[in-house]
């Protein structure tokens, strides 16, 4: 149960005793500085290379509260840039959505900005800017967010786990501001050469044999696409997007974790004493062991049975039989012509479009925050939207606000998600209940694309 500022002054003039956690939690506004600060991203043979960070750190710390709980934090900006903070799948009030130039201002450098939102659901969450956010996450500034159960797992450990992909020029250990290059925007994003996770390109934890972990993993990445296997490790996937499944599913294969997407997973410990268990990245022909789970002793426990599921958000249900239909067409990039784009769009040609950067298109027009949105929504309706991937690319499209379903083939309701990668060619629809007033910003999270105009938002009301 989290406790109202209200609630707090009410017990204490009524003389109840107030546990000094619950007291510390309702008069302490953390801050959370956003800074230049010089990192050893790299091996340490090599330099130190200078992010833009959280508490100087990149990932920034990590946020971790119970279902329900209050988050208040003041965002201190002391970088050279405006900048804001998006709280990235918490069904938020609309004021704490974060987005710079729809639901606030950007803070400006030597300012700082106050959050304070409920978190609602349990689940993986994260945070991170949302002004120049194809900059700015991916200097650095993004950090985990965590809403814990109200009962704990049957587990022996936890880890969170962000994986991230940076560019960094090997001579100088430097990150080129190369922001904006032309090539990013209209092809794949801005794709790095070096992956991290929690910073570390070598992360290993000991363990024992048959521990039982939860991993928590987190997309911060700008554009790639992760590929991830597990080796020496039985695994299940519990929930997606901080949202429990109905029924965990075991993996077998690999699994795709997209931009801004998270995926929790329980997992098991089945490499031998004096081996180790590794999340193993694919990338095209070859693999690579992203995190090792070092074995270093025969736990003292048998293996145990599959996980049961996580307890269910209170997300209400969409009734599909009732739903309102829109369709959301995407185009443009490299490869895919413009023409529709051009049709249709405020630009007039695709010289003006590149020139003003704009490469993309929703529905034939250049998207962004000013202008029109898809839909107007009234408060409580269902909503289908069926997305489109005319491109020749993939597209990770997130939703603010709101949680939606997957539609599945047989027209069920799929997986409840906030961010839904669709490969080039692709159509998928989701459906979602409106029930979240405010604008809501709906965006490709391979961030060069949100800023070249893949891009729009829902207004409820
Ligand atoms: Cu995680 Cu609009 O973003
Ligand atoms: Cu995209």
């Amino acid at each position: 149960m989290s406790l109202t500022k209200r609630d707090f002054l009410k017990m204490s003039a009524a003389g109840l005793a107030v546990l000094p956690q619950a007291l510390s939690a309702q008069t302490t506004l953390v801050t959370l500085r956003a800074s230049v600060t010089d990192l050893q991203l790299l091996p340490e043979q090599y330099e130190k290379t200078t992010v833009w960070g959280f508490e100087g750190h990149a990932p920034g710390p990590e946020i971790r509260i119970a279902q329900g709980a209050r988050v208040t934090r003041r965002i201190v900006n002391d970088l050279p840039a405006p900048t804001s903070v998006h709280w990235h799948g918490i069904r938020i009030e609309n004021a704490m959505d974060g987005v710079a130039g729809l639901t606030q201002d950007a803070i400006p450098p030597g300012e700082s900005f106050e959050y304070d939102f409920v978190a609602p659901d349990a689940g993986t969450y994260w945070y991170h800017s949302h002004n120049r956010s194809f900059e700015q996450v991916a200097r650095g500034l993004h950090g985990a967010l965590i809403v814990e159960e109200p009962d704990a797992l049957d587990i022996d450990h936890e880890e969170v786990l962000i994986l991230d992909d940076w560019l960094i020029d090997p001579e100088t250990a430097q990150i080129p501001d190369t922001f904006g290059a032309m090539h990013d925007l209209s092809h794949a994003g801005r794709l790095g050469n070096y992956i991290t996770t929690n910073g570390r390109y070598n992360l290993s934890r000991d363990v024992a044999r048959h521990d039982r972990l939860r991993l928590r993993l987190i997309n911060a990445a700008n554009a790639r696409v992760f590929q991830l296997g597990l080796d020496g490790l039985d695994g299940w996937i519990v929930a997606l997007d901080g949202m429990p499944l109905g029924q965990p599913q075991p993996i077998d294969g690999t699994f795709l974790l997209a931009p801004a997407q998270r995926i929790d997973l329980i997992v098991d410990v089945v490499a031998e004493v004096g081996g180790a268990g590794h999340i193993v990245q694919f990338d095209r022909d070859e693999s690579f062991s992203q995190v090792a789970f070092e074995v270093r002793s025969d736990g003292t426990r048998a293996r145990r049975a599959a996980p049961l599921a996580l307890p269910p958000n209170p997300v209400p249900v969409p009734n599909l039989a009732e739903a309102r239909d829109i369709a959301l067409r995407m185009e443009g990039g490299a490869m895919g012509g413009m023409r529709g784009a051009m049709m249709g769009g405020r630009m007039s040609s695709m010289r003006d479009m590149m020139q003003a950067g704009q490469f993309w298109a929703f529905n034939g027009s250049v998207g962004g925050m000013d202008g029109s949105p898809l839909a107007s929504l009234s408060r409580g309706e269902t909503v289908r939207i069926k997305i489109t991937n005319d491109t020749s690319f993939p597209h990770a499209m997130h939703l603010h606000g709101m949680h939606f379903h997957e539609i599945a083939a047989d027209g069920s309701l799929g997986a409840l998600r906030d961010t839904t990668l669709l490969q080039r060619g692709e159509v998928r629809d989701i459906a979602f209940v409106a029930d979240n007033p405010g604008k809501w910003l709906l965006h490709c999270h391979m961030l060069s694309h949100a800023a070249s105009g893949m891009m729009t938002w829902v207004d409820v009301a």
